[in-house]
């Protein structure tokens, strides 16, 4: 069996939380080499997962010719430096959501991995959640019928990140949109069918971030520095017909979290988070709620996902291009919330 020697590059949060567990139950992968520009990090993950070869500069680590592959777990103002790079250097690669912070990253990186040969996927870990697998088999099964309309909610009422640069416009690219908002969105594209963004109306504002004294669910933020938006809203149009209406936040006087998109389609709908689908039958309306569903760990099966598709020379499950679309949505949302008006997508 074929040994896949890995490069992690960064060793923060997402790296210890998901990849590092994930990748030490294969069977089929080897931690090879380790980067972050944080030494204090970088040996501390050095240490705990027991790895030897650590670098501070990741071409150093693009210069082992064992690697095979490399998992980017950078903030997003370096994801697209290192993909690039690790895709020229004839590595395999998994870059942390989201592909970029804007369309043109995302599409450089799209083009070095079509240049490349290489297998490029972004590690769009919802995809893997159980309800988003079931409800594909009931769309794809023509349950839904045509689904015009995707409402999508990713809503926190507290839960401004306390660390890390969530609210850095410059390293992020944007607020709970491109950070939250960027899972729903892509599992919800994926469900549409991956149809084409062509327009988008929207608007963004920041109050609760700016402002001291308020409840931080998820540690107490530096108001001062906070450059990104607290709140999203968006209506987009798709090359299918079909739009998409979206709210996205860190901060919103709500009463609870919220995760979930609503499916409205010609013959049948349905809600994530719990999954309910709405049908009509005999006369009667009915709400069927799966029952015996049994969520993955989402982390560990894409990244096996990521390593199947090597070893068997298939496409990846969340390709560059899906990826790009949806930062194109997220783009088109602030581009029009700048500008006052609706944006065409390209
Ligand atoms: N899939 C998910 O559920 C999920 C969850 C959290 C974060 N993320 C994504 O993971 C990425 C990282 O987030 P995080 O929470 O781990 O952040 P983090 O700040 O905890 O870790 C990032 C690490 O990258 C290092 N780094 C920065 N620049 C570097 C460089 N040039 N070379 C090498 N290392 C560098 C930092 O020192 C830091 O240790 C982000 O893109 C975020 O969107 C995904």
């Amino acid at each position: 069996m074929k040994i896949f020697n890995v490069g992690i590059i960064g060793t923060g949060g997402i790296a210890n939380g998901a990849h590092f567990p994930a990748l030490e139950k294969q069977q089929d992968v080897n931690i090879m080499a380790i980067c972050d520009i944080n030494g204090d990090v970088l040996k501390a993950a050095g240490e705990r997962w027991n790895v030897k070869n650590q670098f501070e500069d990741y071409n150093k680590l693009l210069e082992m010719p064992e690697i095979d592959a490399v998992h980017i777990c950078t903030p997003n103002d370096v994801h697209m430096d290192p993909t690039i790079s690790a895709l020229k250097a004839g590595k395999h690669v998994i870059c942390e959501k989201p592909i970029g912070r804007n369309p043109a990253e995302g599409k450089a990186m799209c083009d070095a991995a079509e240049k490349s040969g290489k297998k490029f996927m972004v590690a769009q870990c919802w995809r893997w959640n159980q309800d988003v697998v079931a409800l594909k088999r009931f769309i794809d099964a023509g349950e839904l019928g045509d689904i015009f309309m995707a409402r999508v909610w990713a809503m926190r009422r507290r839960g401004i990140p306390g660390w890390g640069v969530f609210i850095n416009k410059e390293k992020q690219g944007g607020g709970p949109l491109i950070d939250i908002g960027v899972h729903i969105l892509d599992f919800t594209m994926y469900l549409l069918g991956n149809p084409k963004p062509i327009a988008a109306s929207g608007k963004t504002y920041t109050n609760i971030g700016k402002e001291p004294g308020h409840v931080g669910n998820l540690g107490q933020w530096d108001w001062e520095n906070y450059t990104v938006e607290d709140y999203a809203a968006g209506f987009v149009r798709l090359d299918n017909g079909a739009s998409l209406v979206i709210e996205s936040s860190f901060a919103a006087n709500i009463k609870e979290d919220k995760f979930t998109t609503t499916f409205i389609g010609d013959k049948g709908g349905a809600q994530t988070g719990p999954l309910e689908i709405y049908g009509e039958k005999h006369g009667t309306l009915t709400d069927t709620t799966p029952s015996g569903l049994k969520q993955p760990n989402i982390y560990e099966s894409e990244i096996r996902a990521f390593y199947d598709a090597i070893r068997d020379d298939t496409e990846v499950p969340v390709t560059g291009e899906q990826a790009l679309n949806v930062i194109k949505i997220i783009d088109g949302i602030y581009r029009s919330s700048d500008a006052g008006k609706e944006v065409a997508i390209d």
